[in-house]
């Protein structure tokens, strides 16, 4: 079968300290507690980026990349059967224990985790969930990651609920669409961050109340006026950097700030004397447990939400990767980037 290994040769001019190259890799044999998934579909998170940029713990070259992945079961289990279609955890070590995960915390796409960019997988069967069924191939795949960080950083460390004021920042992003989706869902009023305008409009069209733009020096003044004397309870940042000096201003006593990521260049955060006097807490957050991933999707499943998929490629090719990743890098994206691999005949296959 082919895989995607990464390499320490980056592509010539990509800027990268690291690149992908394409090889015929042999499957292991799953142990009775593992299964062998098929591939039909598998997604980018920016973690690939930072990975190739060599801004990323851990990276051991020979690796398969691939968080994200929805595929079918094509061995004998105790607990799938063959043909099913199974969403996987990207995360393993981590049962439930919502401060933190219990063991060493591994996730799909660094070695010792193959990941999703490849034909098949052999996977822990405990780490598998059975794929709602109201998602396309597409939005299956690009569901796991960033649905999961979105799910805990909203609802476990945000506490974030019905009635309340929210603001998403870039929500060009993966895990920011999912923010959004998810706390539309939930009945909370939600506000947006983007740097481009037609993002915004489109967050609207999905539920938000409206959106300023990061880039503009007085987005928190505008921001307040969108609020119209309300405050926000929680705030869902993927970015870090300069504008924390300023959230305070707009936030709720006891408002939360959950913060994913550090997309921004320099991403230093100040917390200010008024985000103490307001009492609000500044909470990091990485993806979340097997009992959140198990929570993120019934959620999915029981509001119907459909992921936003920006783009698919069709097939794991050099140039599809390629694309994939210059898109993400250049953050041309409105929701997930995703490459069809793969399928097979099952009753549970819909069309992309
Ligand atoms: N801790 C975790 O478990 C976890 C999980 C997933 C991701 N992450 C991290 O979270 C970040 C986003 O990941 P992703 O996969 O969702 O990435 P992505 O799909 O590539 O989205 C990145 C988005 O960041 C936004 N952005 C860039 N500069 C910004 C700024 N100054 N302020 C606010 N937003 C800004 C852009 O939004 P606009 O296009 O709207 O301008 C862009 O679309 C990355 O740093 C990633 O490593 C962490």
């Amino acid at each position: 079968m082919v895989s995607v290994l990464l390499t320490t040769n980056p592509k010539p001019n990509s800027g990268f300290k690291y690149g992908f190259e394409f090889k015929e890799q042999a499957l292991g044999q799953p142990a009775s507690d593992q299964a062998v998934v098929k591939i039909q579909a598998a997604a980018f998170n920016h973690r690939d980026i930072w990975i190739l940029k060599g801004q990323y713990p851990a990276i051991i070259p020979g690796s398969v990349p691939g968080s994200d992945g929805v595929g079918i079961v094509t061995s004998e289990t105790a607990s799938f059967k063959q043909g099913q279609r199974v969403l996987i955890n990207p995360g393993s070590g981590w049962d439930e224990d919502e401060r933190a995960p219990e063991q060493d915390f591994k996730i799909l796409g660094l070695l010792p985790c193959i990941g999703t960019f490849t034909d098949s997988v052999v996977v822990d069967t405990k780490e598998l969930l059975p794929c709602p069924e109201h998602l396309s191939t597409a939005e299956a795949a690009a569901l796991p990651l960033a649905g999961l960080t979105a799910y805990r950083a909203l609802f476990t460390k945000a506490k974030v609920r019905a009635g309340e004021h929210v603001l998403i920042t870039g929500i060009g992003g993966g895990v920011a669409l999912f923010a959004l989706q998810f706390a539309v869902a939930a009945g909370a009023h939600v506000y947006v961050t983007s740097s481009n305008p037609d993002k915004i409009e489109k967050a609207i069209q999905l539920g938000a109340k409206g959106g300023v733009n990061y880039k503009d020096e007085n987005c928190i003044s505008e921001l307040k006026k969108l609020l119209n004397g309300n405050l926000l309870s929680a705030i869902i940042d993927g970015a870090g950097g300069p504008l924390y000096e300023q959230y305070p201003r707009v936030m709720r006593t006891g408002g939360i700030i959950a913060n994913y990521g550090q997309t921004v260049r320099d991403p230093a955060v100040h917390f200010t004397a008024l985000a103490f006097i307001k009492n609000i807490e500044l909470r990091g957050t990485t993806m979340g447990s097997r009992a959140e991933f198990k929570k993120m999707v019934a959620f999915v499943d029981a509001h119907k939400i459909k992921p936003i998929v920006s783009q698919v490629w069709q097939g794991l090719t050099e140039e599809s990767v390629d694309e994939a990743v210059r898109t993400m890098a250049n953050g041309e994206q409105f929701g997930k980037l995703v490459i069809q691999i793969g399928d097979i005949d099952s009753p549970h296959t819909p069309k992309l």
